[in-house]
C-alpha cells in the first residue's frame, strides 16, 4: 500500500495567475493532511512561476507530515533545501518553456552533478530521490550518485491508458520497480496519475509512494479539497 504525496503547485499556479493571495497552498497543505495525505509536495521553480520562497518555508512550519521538496540540481536551490530542511528532496529536470516537468531527468549525462547535490543534501540528513523514466540505464545511473530513492515517471504509462492500450508502459513499470528494489533504492513514482488510471500503479508491488497533484486539485474545484483527497486515498491505500 503505497504512501499519497500530494502536489499543491496546482493551488499556487491559480493564485499566481492573478498575483494576490488566494488560493493559499499553505491552507492547502493543512487541508491535504487533514484529509488523510501522507505527505506534501512542493515544486520551486526556478522561474517561480507558481510555489514562492514564503509558501514552502510557512508549509515546512505548518504540516505534520512529510515534505517533498522537489527541485532543480542547482546551488540556489540547493541553498533553499537547506534552510528549509524538507525529510526528502526530489530532484527533476527543469525547462523554462514546458508545461509541466515533462521527462525524466537524464542521470547518467549528468552524473557527477547529480553526485555531489545528492551528496550535500543526503549529507544533512535529507532523502533524495531522482525523477527518472522507467529505464534500466536511468536506475543504473541513480545507484551510482548515492541517492537513496527514485520516482519513476509515470506520464507515458498515463498517456497510455488514455489510448487504452496500457500494458506495455506498465510492464516497463513494473521491471523499473524490480531493478531498483534489487539495488535497495526506494520507489516512488507520479505524474499524470489520475482517478481512473492511478490503481494499477497502486497495485504495483514495491512503489512506496504516489506523488499526484494535478488531477486532485482539479476535482477539488468541484468537490472540495478534503474530499478530492480522500477519494484518492480510498484508491491509493487499497
Ligand atoms: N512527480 C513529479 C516529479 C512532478 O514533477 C509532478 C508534477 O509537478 C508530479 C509528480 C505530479 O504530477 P501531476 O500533477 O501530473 O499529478
Amino acid at each position: 500500500m503505497p504512501r499519497l504525496g500530494v502536489n499543491i503547485d496546482h493551488v499556487a499556479t491559480i493564485r499566481q495567475a492573478r498575483r494576490t493571495f488566494e488560493p493559499d497552498p499553505v491552507r492547502a497543505a493543512i487541508i491535504c493532511e487533514l484529509a488523510g495525505a501522507d505527505g506534501i509536495v512542493a515544486h520551486l521553480r526556478e522561474d517561480r512561476r507558481h510555489m514562492q520562497d514564503r509558501d514552502l518555508e510557512l508549509i515546512r512550519q505548518v504540516i505534520n507530515i512529510k515534505l517533498n521538496f522537489e527541485m532543480a540540481a542547482t546551488d540556489e536551490m540547493v541553498e533553499k533545501a537547506l534552510g528549509i530542511l524538507p525529510e526528502q528532496v526530489t530532484l527533476v529536470p527543469e525547462k523554462r518553456e514546458e508545461l509541466t516537468t515533462e521527462g525524466g531527468l537524464d542521470v547518467r549525462k549528468q552524473i557527477r552533478e547529480l553526485s555531489r547535490v545528492v551528496g550535500i543534501l543526503q549529507g544533512n540528513g535529507i532523502t533524495v530521490s531522482l525523477f527518472i523514466d522507467p529505464e534500466e540505464e536511468q536506475i543504473r545511473a541513480s545507484i551510482e550518485t548515492g541517492a537513496f530513492a527514485v520516482e519513476l515517471h509515470t506520464g507515458r504509462y498515463a498517456e497510455s491508458c488514455l489510448k487504452g492500450k496500457f500494458e506495455k508502459e506498465l510492464r516497463k513499470l513494473i521491471t523499473a520497480v524490480e531493478i531498483a528494489k534489487k539495488a535497495h533504492l526506494s520507489v516512488n513514482a507520479g505524474h499524470g496519475l489520475t482517478y481512473q488510471n492511478v490503481a494499477l500503479a497502486a497495485n504495483i508491488s514495491g512503489i512506496e509512494e504516489l506523488n499526484i497533484g494535478h488531477t486532485i486539485i482539479a476535482r477539488a474545484v468541484l468537490v472540495g479539497l478534503e474530499r478530492s483527497v480522500k477519494d484518492m486515498v480510498a484508491l491509493v491505500k487499497i
